[in-house]
């Protein structure tokens, strides 16, 4: 991942400033009211019985709040977190240590769950379904297996891309809920208790600029509120005024609704290079030097939100708002906005 201002991704400084920053409760936790209502709900009920939340999906672009909703879960039921991620369990045997380590009813939150080696799938599906663990000792005619029974547990599971779920995992998951983009008020909402925390002055102008920058996401909103304060501290004086965030943003190429230099690629790409579409998303890639599935999950959910392209099965084309945004000439067939730009996968 690159160190892009607006890189939904995660990035290395994000670690400590989202701590701090992470919402606790529900309560606290600002937008996705349809999540946090069924989630609510779920949690009360589970809470009631004594038994542990079904096991949870969460999918969505990345900096939606995927961990920190896990989070959140874990404090409202109460119980503790363990959180890892799909590429860190190598083997059957590590994912056989966490699930016998943990206490009942404990959170196990596994990050980029579509990852897993299949393997280590193979021992998840009975932990999910039975609290059973299979082991199966000896080899050849000997071999035999045991079953060892797990402290229930609740399997929080979080992907960027849930077409590449393995069915029957999906399928395990009790609740499947998809985080979308946030809006603009949410976003200044999100600004606002950041920057209180941060202690960074900002006034309403200020906030509205950066949450109409940030490309609905709560990860480069935090990011870019630490960007400017360092631009207000270094070039100002340290307040940031609506004229002190316009010109910092300017600084960093992050343009009137939040997109950056490697977004205008994108999109001078399929334009320039490709006369509008259908291009296909390696060649996209390609044409830019970024890994093919870094512009899936990273740029492109965005462009497609904005209506900016569309997929096509003959690849990505640029609309007419496109060219319009980049002050652009549309190709006289250029698409008009997508209506399904909001259907993310
Ligand atoms: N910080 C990051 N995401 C947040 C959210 N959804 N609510 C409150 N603060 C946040």
């Amino acid at each position: 991942m690159n160190d892009r201002a607006i890189s939904g991704g995660h990035q290395e400084e994000d670690s400590a400033f989202e701590a701090s920053l992470r919402p606790k409760r529900l309560a606290e936790y600002i937008g996705q009211d349809r999540v946090k209502e069924t989630l609510r709900i779920a949690i009360t009920a589970a809470a009631a019985r004594k038994e542990p939340l079904d096991h949870v999906l969460l999918y969505g672009p990345p900096g939606l709040g995927k961990t920190t909703l896990a989070g959140v879960i874990a404090t409202e039921m109460g119980v503790s977190i363990r959180i890892t991620s799909g590429p860190a369990i190598e083997r059957a045997g590590d994912l056989a240590a966490i699930l016998t380590s943990l206490q009942p009813d404990d959170i196990l939150f596994i990050d980029e769950v579509h990852r897993l080696a299949r393997p280590v799938e193979e021992v998840l599906y009975p932990a999910m379904e039975d609290f059973a663990l299979d082991i199966v000792l000896g080899k050849g005619p000997a071999a035999r297996s045991v079953r060892l029974t797990l402290p229930p547990f609740t399997l929080i599971g979080a992907t960027t891309r849930y077409a590449l779920l393995a069915p029957p995992l999906r399928d395990r998951f009790g609740s499947v809920f998809r985080l979308d983009f946030y809006d603009e008020e949410a976003l200044v909402a999100i600004v606002r208790r950041s920057a209180a925390i941060m202690g960074v002055g900002i006034d309403d102008e200020g906030i509205r600029e950066l949450a109409r920058r940030a490309r609905g996401t709560p990860r480069i909103a935090n990011r870019l509120l630490r960007r400017v304060r360092d631009y207000a501290q270094v070039m100002a004086d340290g307040h940031v005024s609506g004229k002190v965030a316009r010109q910092a943003l300017g600084q960093l190429e992050v343009d009137d609704i939040g997109l950056d230099d490697i977004d205008h690629k994108v999109l001078r790409t399929i334009i320039e290079k490709f006369d509008g579409g259908p291009v296909g998303l390696d060649t996209i890639a390609a044409s830019i030097s970024e890994d093919a599935d870094t512009v899936m999950d990273v740029y492109e959910p965005y462009l497609l939100q904005m209506g900016f392209i569309q997929r096509t099965p003959r690849g990505r084309i640029a609309t007419a708002r496109a060219y319009a945004h980049l002050g652009l000439e549309p190709r006289p067939d250029a698409a008009e906005e997508d209506p399904q730009g909001q259907l993310w996968r």
